[in-house]
């Protein structure tokens, strides 16, 4: 059996189902410029039957990015199957996922099919994405819970139908380990024409099993695994790349097997996700988390100092955490910039490198220091806001506030181009910010959550505020960056109002499976 593990990312649909992570077409492209770079085998770009917006990201990333596969997700309906095609039509390397769920639990209380039906259904749609592509994959949703001589019956159906890739997910993370790579050798030894397929795994964290499920599964046979930037995904998300990728590294000794990631592309990957997502990578995360490579202990310092491989199972270079701490002043040039942002996964040009630069020049003239972290920061507040058509936009903001005075902020924004003033006041200066902004936008949002953040150290110190608003269904996220942080809690709030905008105009509502 050939020893390459191959890697499908879904940061870019199972990631993008964590709630508040919605990404616009433009980030997506960001990140799935940045997946190719790490050298993953399949990008999952979207779900093109579930929103025009998902469709715009999936036929844009399947022609714009060059090197992995790019797939769509499709459920087993010939709307979704047609809808995934046309998103992914003359373009050069496509794959259409389908799938639909196999456990009675599913079939009897969701979609009020038999098994028979059930399987009548994926072999027909997996023939009718065959008429569109070569590359077709199944997913048996919710097959960790599905009785296993059915699950053995649909697999050979659909690999007969021209399935290259079974995916065998463990949907609401309910597998141990040993069982799931029993299931795994169940398939192999059970399934007739299984040679003809790729085994897939899409585990589900919800136990804080994903990645040891995926890799039971690997050691009994699976070749594929689907995974996300920061293991993020719905509820408590999918498996980790940057686990599943570094264990076969760093095990290989034991494991024998590989894969084509190009690690010192991870952190990069890492810091971009979150950063476009807003969703904070936990300190003690393994591989990618603040501490994953800091030692603390003054015997582990003294062993380290005397030898790395006291303490250190992998080198923090090889997942390319080799970062310089002060990285650029106000002397530094374009060039320079331009390289830095390569290294941290911002391949920029024209227009946008100017704008980014020239915030970056801003920033130094302010700050002594301007640290990777501000870097980032400045990019994703200024740059990718440039990009999406923004119904609102700051423009000037002042705010008066202090012990002996009631806080009062004046707001000019433009909002469809318009020019709009307001003065209001608050509690503070940001709830008397907020108000007017509120008050000029219309916006019948509620304030879910704000955290303000001191990007690097010192009194100098960009603020990064991230809030999280709700309207109806609607949850989005919303980030700015500033060295005032009134105007990065403005900037923050602005984003989001601009995200709910896109957003309402987006989701296609009530999918019915
Ligand atoms: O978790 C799951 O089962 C899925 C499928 C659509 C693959 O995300
Ligand atoms: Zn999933």
């Amino acid at each position: 059996m050939d020893n390459r593990v191959r890697i499908f990312d879904t940061t870019l649909r199972d990631g993008e189902q964590s709630p508040g992570a919605s990404m616009n077409v433009e980030e997506k492209l960001l990140v799935a410029r940045q997946l190719a770079r790490l050298g993953v085998d399949v990008i999952e770009a979207g779900f093109a039957f579930s929103s025009p917006g998902d469709f715009d990201a999936v036929r844009r990333v399947a022609f714009e990015v060059e090197g992995p596969v790019v797939c769509s997700l499709a459920r087993a309906r010939p709307e979704d199957i047609d809808a995934a095609a046309n998103a992914l039509k003359g373009a050069a390397k496509t794959r259409i996922h389908t799938f639909i769920s196999t456990s009675d639990i599913h079939l009897k209380h969701q979609f009020k099919l038999t098994r028979a039906e059930a399987k009548k259904r994926a072999v027909e749609m997996v023939e009718r994405a065959r008429g569109y592509v070569e590359d077709v994959e199944f997913s048996a949703m919710d097959a960790s819970r599905t009785e296993p001589a059915y699950l053995y019956e649909v697999i050979e159906a659909v690999i007969r139908a021209g399935a290259s890739t079974v995916n065998i997910p463990d949907t609401v993370g309910y597998a141990l380990p040993e069982a799931f790579g029993a299931l795994i050798k169940g398939i192999r030894e059970n399934v007739k024409n299984i040679d003809g397929a790729v085994i897939s795994v899409h585990c589900h964290n919800d136990l804080g099993l994903a990645v040891a499920n995926s890799l039971a599964a690997v050691v009994n046979g699976a070749r594929q695994v689907e995974c996300t930037i920061n293991g993020i995904g719905e509820r408590a998300g999918n498996a980790s790349l940057e686990e599943i990728v570094m264990i076969l590294k760093t095990r290989k000794d034991l494991l024998g097997l590989e894969t084509s990631i190009n690690t010192e592309q991870i952190y990069p990957s890492s810091r971009l996700v979150s950063g476009i997502t807003g969703m904070a990578v936990q300190a003690n995360k393994a591989i990618v988390g603040d501490n994953a490579f800091a030692h603390e202990s003054g015997i582990h310092q003294d062993g380290l100092l005397k030898d790395k491989s006291t303490y250190e199972i992998m080198r923090p270079e090889s997942v390319g955490i080799s970062r310089s701490t002060l990285v650029m002043g106000k002397h530094s040039g374009r060039h320079a910039f331009k390289e830095r942002l390569k290294e941290l996964g911002f391949e920029l040009s024209g227009e946008n490198l100017d704008k980014a630069f020239e915030r970056f020049k801003a920033l130094a003239d302010k700050k002594k220091e301007v640290f990777d972290e501000d870097i980032e920061a400045l990019v994703q507040d200024e740059v990718l806001r440039l990009e999406m058509p923004d119904r609102f936009r700051l423009g000037r903001l002042n705010v008066r506030s202090g012990t002996d005075t009631m806080p009062v902020a004046e707001v000019e924004m433009e909002v469809d181009g318009k020019t709009v003033k307001e003065t209001g006041g608050g509690d503070g200066p940001v709830d008397a910010a907020y108000k007017t902004i509120a008050k000029i936008t219309g916006t019948g949002s509620t304030l879910l959550k704000y955290t303000v953040n001191a990007i690097t150290g010192g009194t100098d110190a960009q603020g990064e505020v991230s809030v999280r608003i709700k309207e109806g269904e609607h949850i989005v996220l919303g980030q700015g960056s500033h060295t005032d942080i009134i105007v990065a809690s403005a900037r923050a709030y602005i984003n989001a109002l601009n995200r709910l905008e896109h957003k309402k105009k987006e989701r296609r509502e009530n999918l019915v499976l």
